[in-house]
């Protein structure tokens, strides 16, 4: 209490000062007591992409398209919430490489783990899980990933990348459905040749249900991960894809007390229309064995539903024996403030499956014991994900715990959401729409432009952020982002805000 007391007290002195040297304050000054390996500030020395960067992008680019970079990173230098560049800029990173660090650059703890000589093996040898596992596999797992499973989910399959932990977890969803159907293990001849031919019955016309703007990754596989996405034209362009069904997703409208009503109304129309493309599926055999949501629809911008629509859509997949897989590749890892996303929900049925990556440090999904699969080698693949990354999570986690970071997410996205409504009272030209749960929050800009440009400014002042759907602005900081790098972000982006032309 008396360190708060005492953060209170420099606070407000140093909002007195800073008003006083007429800064625009919109929030608490950034003032950082605590005592940790993060750096104090942004610190800028040239535009970013700098000289350096604009070199390396020309060099690269010669090898492969390389026109996503934004700039080249020094990731010795960088520490904490700062992300440093090869020109020496060093920013507040608020996107951390696509909301995949957990706990911030250079960690002390997990740089003390790879120097244990104990651990040095497992870096050096990266094996074929399915295979030929290290003797601590199991035991590292559930240290790691299942010490922090979903409610009601026990089993877990680790996997390299988001996109194929979902691929995955759609052909488990897809043996579950078709053994329910025979209702025994005894596969026909018939299946056994049609399956070689892609035809059915051995290759059933079975479809998992998506959502419009949703985002479950880009690889096409051989059962269209691809398919249920629906973020972005650029990423489906031009590849094949499956008549699968997708159903809307509400589209809310802000403040959220404001609208109630309407806004119930919008999500039971996306719920009636989840079960009419159910019914229509089935009517045309393709039948949906699976649906796939995420709680927060991120590559799409940032759509939120709010927990009572959840409970109902998983409702319907049971009513209609659909497995419910959530998928939990962004939201997952402690930034909404519970481990967890869906478990704001409050669901009473647990869902069928989990699937996670990013700041997890390994792909994968939990599943339910039924989603088993019922042979070796029909969930597979070479690595399997990477015994070196359980034991990076296993320390992640710990840090978590440790450190009370689920808390902390919550407290400090308060205060980040509490800073972006005021700026939307202040700027209401500019930002709209601001929401968010724990850290997780984003807002709107009036069009695609001007939030590339306020990206673009941004950085240049020092903050990294990430854009969204097609108007949208998203924070994705790690676990150790607290209050004081809120108001740090808040205050800065205020004086942007009010120079913006
Ligand atoms: C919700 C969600 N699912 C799946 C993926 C795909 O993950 P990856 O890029 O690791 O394949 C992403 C990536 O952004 C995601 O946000």
């Amino acid at each position: 209490t008396s360190s708060l007391l005492l953060r209170e007290v420099c606070n407000f002195i140093f909002s007195i000062v800073l008003f006083l040297a007429g800064h625009r304050l919109i929030s608490q000054t950034a003032a950082k007591i605590d005592v940790d390996f993060d750096y104090d500030g942004p610190l800028m020395k040239t535009e970013v992409p700098g000289p350096r960067s604009r070199e390396l992008m020309k060099q690269l680019n010669g090898i492969q398209n390389a026109e996503a970079v934004h700039f080249f990173c020094n990731y010795e230098e960088s520490r904490g919430n700062y992300l440093v560049d090869v020109d020496g800029n060093r920013m507040l990173d608020l996107y951390s490489q696509i909301s995949s660090i957990p706990i911030g650059y250079s960690h002390p703890s997990l740089i003390k783990l790879l120097q244990q000589p104990q651990n040095l093996s497992t870096f050096v040898n990266r094996p074929a899980l399915g295979i030929l596992p290290p003797e601590n596999f199991a035991e590292k797992l559930k240290e790691s990933l299942l010490s922090v499973a979903p409610k009601g989910l026990q089993q877990v399959i680790t996997m390299s990348c988001g996109s194929c932990s979902n691929e995955n977890a759609f052909k488990a969803i897809f043996m579950w459905y078709r053994n329910k159907e025979r209702g025994n293990n005894n596969v026909t001849k018939e299946e056994l040749e049609t399956c070689m031919i892609n035809q059915a019955p051995g290759c059933p016309d079975y479809s998992i249900l998506s959502f419009m703007g949703g985002f479950h990754g880009r690889t096409m596989g051989d059962l269209g991960c691809l398919a249920t996405t629906h973020s972005k034209a650029i990423h489906k362009l031009d590849i094949p894809s499956l008549d699968w069904p997708i159903a809307p997703f509400p589209r809310l409208q802000y403040p959220l007390e404001e609208f109630v009503k309407e806004n119930q109304q919008e999500e039971a129309r996306c719920l009636e229309e989840v079960e009419d493309l159910i019914v229509k599926y089935r009517k045309k055999k393709r039948i949906v064995a699976g649906i796939i949501i995420e709680p927060i629809q991120s590559e799409g911008g940032d759509n939120h539903a709010s927990d009572d629509f959840f409970k109902k859509l998983r409702d319907i997949a049971r009513k209609h024996g659909c497995a419910f897989l959530v998928d939990e590749v962004q939201t997952g890892g402690g930034c909404t403030g519970k481990f967890w996303a869906h478990e704001h929900w409050g669901l009473d049925d647990p869902t069928d499956m989990v699937s996670f990556s990013k700041k997890m440090m390994t792909g994968g999904f939990f599943h339910k014991e039924e989603f088993r699969p019922n042979a070796p080698y029909r969930i597979f693949n070479t690595w399997l994900g990477d015994p070196a990354k359980n034991l990076l999570l296993a320390e992640v986690i710990n840090v978590i715990k440790r450190e009370d970071l689920l808390n902390n997410a919550t407290h400090a996205g308060k205060a980040l959401l509490a800073g972006l409504l005021d700026l939307q009272t202040r700027y209401p030209h500019l930002i709209s729409r601001a929401r968010g749960r724990g850290t997780f929050c984003s807002f709107d800009t009036p069009n695609d432009a001007t939030r590339n440009k306020l990206i673009a400014v941004a950085r240049n002042k020092g903050v990294v952020l990430g854009g969204c759907g097609d108007r949208s602005i998203r924070f994705r900081p790690t676990l150790i982002f607290k209050d004081h790098h809120a108001h740090l972000f808040l205050n800065i982006f205020s004086d942007i805000l009010a120079d913006f032309k």
